[in-house]
């Protein structure tokens, strides 16, 4: 008799995105669109600040939920741009993965609901099927990527706990528009439910109207309701320090403080004065790099006659690939072995007939990358 694990595990999948790009490495002169990793490294002046902390000694278990300073900063900087919290309501997370990851384990019992609209990054779907929830999809892709009141009702019953909000979206770049979070918010009021809100690519939003237009903001009264969970990894070029945090009304961040407790710990000491130092670093020149290798994406995509709704923020694109080969699958395999370039099937994020291009990577990838595209493109047409 073989020992049994957990079988929550049985119904968990390693991750298709990182199947694409092992696929794309082991294809020799393969050019990858696949991760979102900013192409750069850290900016120098963040990080010089580790090697400051650690010639301070700055070696100890830091307190569970962060540095006092790191905190007031992260307050200080959501209050700025007028989400209310203090240093309390914080919690500095091992990225938002580990943010998601904890709050999604304190909000859920087994058997609640968890509505997801789609198409997602993974993490959510495979979090509460962890925690044993149950993951109810909202396919938003007839609606330009926005949520339909009338449809988001139609999913609601007495087991849903959770909704989790990705603006922008991952893989769309869409930013959810006031109607949208409306329809969030007067359902979440009348029905009690939580919004989990992934702010990560918050910083990367490309029109000034929009930036800083999140659900916390526009809906302050539902304050006890919402988690907001973000990142260093994306505007400061920071994916290999795992640093993120989270924030939530003082009762509900007190028990998940509990979870992050007991899975993490704390997250490293001498990393966390290069965040304050992060938080002061202005992210303008990024989003404007990003901004202008989304007009070099969308360009091209408009050459190649790729439909894609314009991504308004983090930095992706997500154009439609329908007609063009059996699956998106298919079309992404193939677009890998018969021109040497990698994207990603719209179905790892639950909307086939799509795939994801990442115009993260540095400005001659990309170009290559696109190139290589639009010749499978002709030659696929024929
Ligand atoms: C929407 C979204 N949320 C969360 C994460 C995880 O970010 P982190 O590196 O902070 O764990 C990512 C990373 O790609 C993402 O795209």
């Amino acid at each position: 008799m073989s020992l049994e694990l957990n079988d929550a595990l049985g119904e968990l999948k390693p991750s298709a995105i990182r199947r694409f790009s092992a696929l794309a490495a082991q294809t020799p002169g393969c050019v990858s669109l696949t991760l979102g990793e900013p192409g750069e490294v850290t900016p120098a002046s963040i990080r010089r600040c580790v090697s400051r902390s650690l010639d301070e000694g700055k070696t100890h278990y830091p307190p569970n939920n962060g540095t006092m300073a790191l905190r007031e900063a992260i307050a200080a900087r959501c209050s700025n741009t007028g989400l209310l919290v203090d240093a309390q309501q914080v919690i500095v997370t091992n990225g938002a993965t580990e943010a998601l990851f904890s709050t999604l384990v304190a909000l859920l019992n087994p058997g609640d609901e968890v509505i997801v609209p789609t198409p997602a990054f993974v993490l959510y779907q495979s979090i509460a099927l962890l925690a044993r929830a149950r993951v109810v999809t909202l396919d938003t892709s007839e609606d330009g990527f926005q949520i339909d009141a009338g449809r988001l009702a139609r999913l609601v019953t007495p087991r849903t706990k959770v909704i989790v909000l990705t603006s922008p979206n991952n893989p769309t770049g869409c930013v959810l528009d006031e109607k949208s979070l409306d329809a969030v918010a007067e359902l979440a009021s009348k029905r009690d439910f939580y919004v989990v809100c992934d702010d990560v690519y918050e910083e990367l939003v490309y029109s000034d109207e929009l930036r800083g237009h999140g659900f916390a903001r526009l809906h302050p009264e539902l304050s006890d309701r919402t988690v907001v969970v973000n990142s260093f990894s994306k505007p400061w070029a920071m994916t290999g320090w795992r640093l993120g945090w989270l924030t939530a009304a003082p009762e509900v961040v007190s028990q998940i403080a509990k979870v992050h407790q007991y899975a993490v710990s704390c997250e490293v000491s001498f990393t966390q004065d290069a965040a304050v130092t992060a938080l002061a670093t202005d992210t303008a020149p990024m989003r404007e790099r990003y901004r202008a290798r989304r007009a070099i994406t969308l360009d091209a995509l408009k050459r190649m006659g790729l439909p894609c709704v314009e991504p308004e923020g983090a930095f992706y694109a997500f154009p439609s690939t329908e007609g063009l080969c059996t699956s998106d699958e298919e079309f992404c395999e193939r677009a890998i072995r018969e021109a040497g370039v990698a994207v990603v099937p719209g179905s790892v994020f639950g909307c086939p007939g799509h795939v994801r291009i990442s115009y993260a990577t540095d400005d001659a990838t990309l170009e290559e990358g696109l190139k290589r595209l639009a010749g499978f493109l002709r030659d696929l047409r024929g």
